[in-house]
């Protein structure tokens, strides 16, 4: 079979390294993906916001399966674009992907159908806004409604960061029409656990649950990034919260989806937060999340291209998905400034021993050699058989891989193995 893959990063070379398990595989194309997986998948020059090309490409080299797995293609509309040219895709439509790609559709869908989440109001209007911001509860969490590369929240401690916020994505339009309409919603504590899912749009088959690490610093100071490094599973998903969130949350989602005429199938990704009175959504995600992926996906035991078909063919119910036990650890290796201003192009050394555990995110070739070509560089991953043990043979891998300017978190895991 011939597998194509939409998408450039780390959680990219997660699905492909998974999905090449598979014996049936003959060949997989990278679109574009970058030179840290050369030796995994064929990279083609063609980049995720090329639809068209990626369908001609697809079309004519005869491809057997899809995964299409960023946002902003699968919000746009990739999938429906292949599977009207024959090609069946892992990845929702664009009438599903909606439920990322607009804050107030999700929203709207939750308080529709009774899906606990942050309390909010929508704004289409700045004055309005802030008019709301004099007198609303502080914090305050405040939304751009569209994509925003991850960079459209903002936790406003003081009216005056909120009313910021509201002028800068509303007026200074800092993420174009992604801030034609704002959410601002009720600030909520607790920890935050993500659960990525499979469905075909019938049933939902939750993978292992797992922690991020948004901010770029050890202790959670520093800006927001992509994701600093990730665990998995996560201590705070315990048996009885994961209940309540398959009854709650899971389940209501995807018939409120298929109610809508969105009938979801692909990933989808909840971004919980465990409140005192119970789990809330606070975000949606229409894909695998990254770095998320590079702990789930090796935990996975069960053949991933199988369960990705599955999803597409609605069959997901007799489908196995099993898992091993033990726990996973993923630390990202990043350049020096990110999330700021960094310097690319450094000669990028991954010993071969430990090839096998690292997802590169952003490497490119210079004169024959690997040299770093991103924020986030890649991400060393481990498994063991529990969580203290995974995050110290990580941090073995992160030893060995090398290049001038390198830095990483040094305290990954550290939240979890205290409510361990
Ligand atoms: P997002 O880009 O939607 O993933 O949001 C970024 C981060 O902002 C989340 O991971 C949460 O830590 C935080 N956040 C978003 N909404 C809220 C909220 N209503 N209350 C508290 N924190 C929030
Ligand atoms: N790591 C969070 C995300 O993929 O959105």
């Amino acid at each position: 079979m011939k597998i194509l893959v939409v998408g450039s990063g780390g959680r990219e070379h997660a699905i492909i390294k998974k999905i090449k398990e598979n014996k049936n595989v003959e060949k997989i194309y990278a679109l574009p993906g970058n030179a840290g997986m050369a030796d995994d998948a064929e990279l083609v020059d063609i980049k995720a916001s090329e639809l068209d090309k990626i369908v001609s490409f697809a079309v004519e080299k005869a491809v057997d399966y899809a995964v299409v797995a960023p946002d902003n293609p699968l919000v746009d509309g990739c999938v429906d674009k292949l599977e009207a040219a024959g090609v069946p895709c892992f990845g929702p439509r664009a009438n599903a992907a909606i439920i990322e790609g607009s804050k107030v559709f999700s929203k709207d869908l939750m308080k529709k159908y009774g899906i606990p989440t942050a309390a909010y109001e929508v704004f289409n209007d700045a004055a309005k806004a802030l008019e709301y911001v004099k007198t609303c509860p502080i914090p305050t969490v405040v939304k751009a409604d569209g994509l925003a590369l991850g960079k459209g929240v903002v936790i406003a401690e003081t009216r005056k960061m909120a009313e910021d916020a509201i002028v800068s994505i509303m007026e200074d339009k800092k993420f174009g029409a992604s801030g034609n309409q704002i959410v601002i919603e009720e600030f909520l504590e607790g920890p935050e656990v993500s659960v990525l899912s499979f469905t075909d749009g019938k049933v939902v088959v939750p993978m292992v649950s797992s922690m991020d690490h948004k901010r770029a610093l050890d202790g959670d100071k520093g800006l927001n990034t992509g994701g600093m490094g990730t665990i998995a599973p996560n201590p705070y998903y315990t048996q009885e919260i994961a209940d309540r969130c398959m009854k709650e949350i899971f389940l209501p989602t995807i018939e409120a989806m298929n109610k809508e005429g969105r009938t979801f199938k692909g990933c989808l990704y909840f971004g919980l937060m465990i409140c005192k009175d119970g789990p809330k959504v606070i975000e949606y995600n229409c894909r695998f999340g990254d770095p998320e992926t590079q702990v789930v996906l090796p935990l996975l035991k069960s053949d991933l291209l199988t369960i990705m078909q599955a999803t597409t063919n609605g069959t997901l119910a007799e489908t196995p998905v099993e898992w091993y036990d033990g726990s996973a650890c993923c630390v990202v290796v990043a350049s020096e400034g990110y999330p700021g201003s960094y310097e690319k192009g450094k000669e990028l050394v991954i010993e071969d021993e430990v090839k096998d555990k690292v997802y590169v995110a952003g490497a490119a070739f210079k004169d024959g050699k690997l040299v770093t070509n991103g924020g986030r560089v890649l991400g060393c991953t481990a498994i063991a058989e529990d969580l203290p043990s995974a995050i110290k043979a990580a941090y073995k891998v992160v030893e060995k891989v090398h290049f001038s300017n390198a830095y990483c978190r040094k305290d990954i895991g550290a939240k979890a193995l205290k409510a361990l």
